[in-house]
């Protein structure tokens, strides 16, 4: 058989390790590794590092929103930054709407997503599981939408626990994974007004508004909820490791919950919403200090975080539905939340990983493909560098030296908050599905050609069987 396509004499970097050799693709999947026959294209990648493609399963593109609240990437933007920084895959989220049916939303989405560059799935946000919208939502799992999404917080998403919990048995009903943003909704609303009362305003205050407890109350209660009827959960962006140890107990005592972190809280600080560029760098849970990241860099050797994703949620610093919105001397409680990273994540995490030796190179793949695509159902199509994978691959530089800045992003927004960070080590091109689809900073994959990639049931969604008492609350 002749290849579509060989990378030849490349240290491969997979999940479980690391060889020199061949990548054999043919039909956009890989099909040989190690020493491989003629091709109809050859890539010499002597000196480069070949990973698998980035999965972000945390990316907020085009969501359709309630109201005046509007995202600034488009699927079309987002998988152009992805592409530049090494990511091919991406799960986006759909959103429950206020009178309308979720199947609609569901729709709606597909149509923007129809834009994508990158192949993507979405998570299911519901806000309000009415008798209706949960009997909307087996068939829309069985169609590979596997995961549903929660708020703890936020005005216009926050589930009681009650809510939650209904939320919770639907999941476990049709097969589907739980993401959760844990933090206190009466907590920070209480702190905000007393903070704002004191004249304490500026986006500084964000972080006085939702300090470590908030999130790790939060995060002790989904995970007590979770393991009342039996659920797998996965807590989204996690800020420090106070929070992670709240997993790391759920883990030791055998429940299925798994922690996220993103790039913004091993690299940005509360000190840097202090800076009058300061609302680029709001997002919830907040960033915390320097020495938070590195006791997150424990959790992530300790292996109780063992996803890195973005949390690409994008406004513009500046316009119409941009950071500065609600004018200049808007109070952090008006300033929309959420930093872009979808572009920067992986040369972060490769750079501040793997270059500064703090993880190894299998350990960057698990982190940002491997993990992500197995725990979301992706696998094992996507994540790994396996025989009958797709060939998402990216060839990295580990010498280049790059100062960030906004152009690399690529990305729709006016700013990154990494702007200025210096990272060894670059995505010199990527592939999806065999076809390249970046190169040297040239995103060659047009609009459009990107997939839908349904997801089957799986079994790290499945629950464990156990309950208290025996009584299965969640059958009734
Ligand atoms: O501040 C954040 N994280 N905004 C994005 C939405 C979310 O909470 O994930
Ligand atoms: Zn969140
Ligand atoms: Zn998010």
């Amino acid at each position: 058989m002749k290849l579509d396509l060989a990378i030849r004499n490349a240290q491969v970097a997979t999940s479980s390790g690391v060889f020199s050799g061949d990548i054999g693709i043919f039909s956009g999947q890989i099909v040989q590794l190690g020493i491989v026959g003629p091709a109809a294209t050859e890539v010499d990648a002597t000196g480069l590092i070949v990973t698998p493609g980035g999965v972000d399963t945390h990316c907020h593109l085009d969501e359709v929103m309630p109201g005046l609240t509007h995202e600034a990437e488009s699927f079309d933007t987002g998988g152009r930054s992805a592409l530049a920084g090494g990511t091919t895959s991406a799960i986006s989220f759909i959103r429950q709407i206020p009178d309308h049916d979720m199947a609609d939303v569901v729709a709606e989405s597909m149509r923007r997503a129809l834009r994508s560059r990158i192949d993507y799935s979405f998570h299911m946000t519901i806000t309000d599981p009415t008798p209706e919208i949960l009997a909307e939502l087996p068939p829309l799992v069985a169609k590979g939408m596997r995961s549903l999404k929660v708020f703890l917080t936020y005005d216009i998403s926050r589930l009681d626990d009650g809510a939650f919990l209904d939320v919770l048995v639907a999941a476990r009903k049709s097969g589907a994974m739980v993401a959760v943003h844990c933090e206190n909704y009466h907590a920070i609303g209480w702190l905000t007004e007393k903070l704002l009362a004191a004249g304490l305003t500026t986006p500084k205050y964000h972080s006085w508004s939702r300090p470590k407890v908030v999130e790790r109350e939060a995060t002790y209660r989904a995970i007590c909820l979770a393991e009342l009827v039996d659920t797998p959960i996965q807590i989204f962006h996690v800020s420090c490791a106070e929070v992670a140890e709240e997993i790391a107990r759920a883990q030791a005592r055998g429940l299925k919950v798994w922690g996220e972190t993103c790039p913004q809280y091993l690299l940005l600080t509360e000190d840097d919403m202090d800076r009058p560029d300061g609302a680029g760098f709001m997002c919830s849970p907040s960033p915390r200090t320097k020495a938070d990241h590195e006791e997150m860099w424990d959790m992530i050797r300790r292996g109780v975080i063992d996803v890195i994703s973005s949390d690409h949620s994008a406004s513009n610093l500046t316009g119409v539905h941009g950071k500065d919105a609600a004018g200049p001397d808007a109070s952090f409680r008006d300033i929309p939340n959420g930093v872009p990273g979808v572009g920067a994540r992986m040369p972060l995490v490769f750079s501040e990983g793997v270059i500064k030796g703090r993880i190894t190179l299998d350990h960057f793949v698990r982190l940002t493909a491997t993990n992500p695509a197995k725990l979301y159902g992706l696998a094992p199509k996507k994540g790994d560098i396996v025989i009958g994978a797709d060939a998402d691959l990216v060839l990295w530089d580990p010498t280049r030296e790059v100062v960030l800045d906004n152009t690399l992003m690529q990305h729709a927004v006016d700013y990154t908050p990494y702007d200025g960070i210096k990272v060894t080590g670059w995505p010199v091109a990527t592939y999806l599905r065999g076809v390249r689809a970046m190169q040297d900073n040239n995103v060659l994959m047009p609009e459009g050609g990107g997939q839908f990639v349904p997801r089957a049931p799986y079994s790290l969604a499945a629950p464990r069987g156990i309950v208290p008492n025996g009584f299965v609350a969640a059958d009734i």
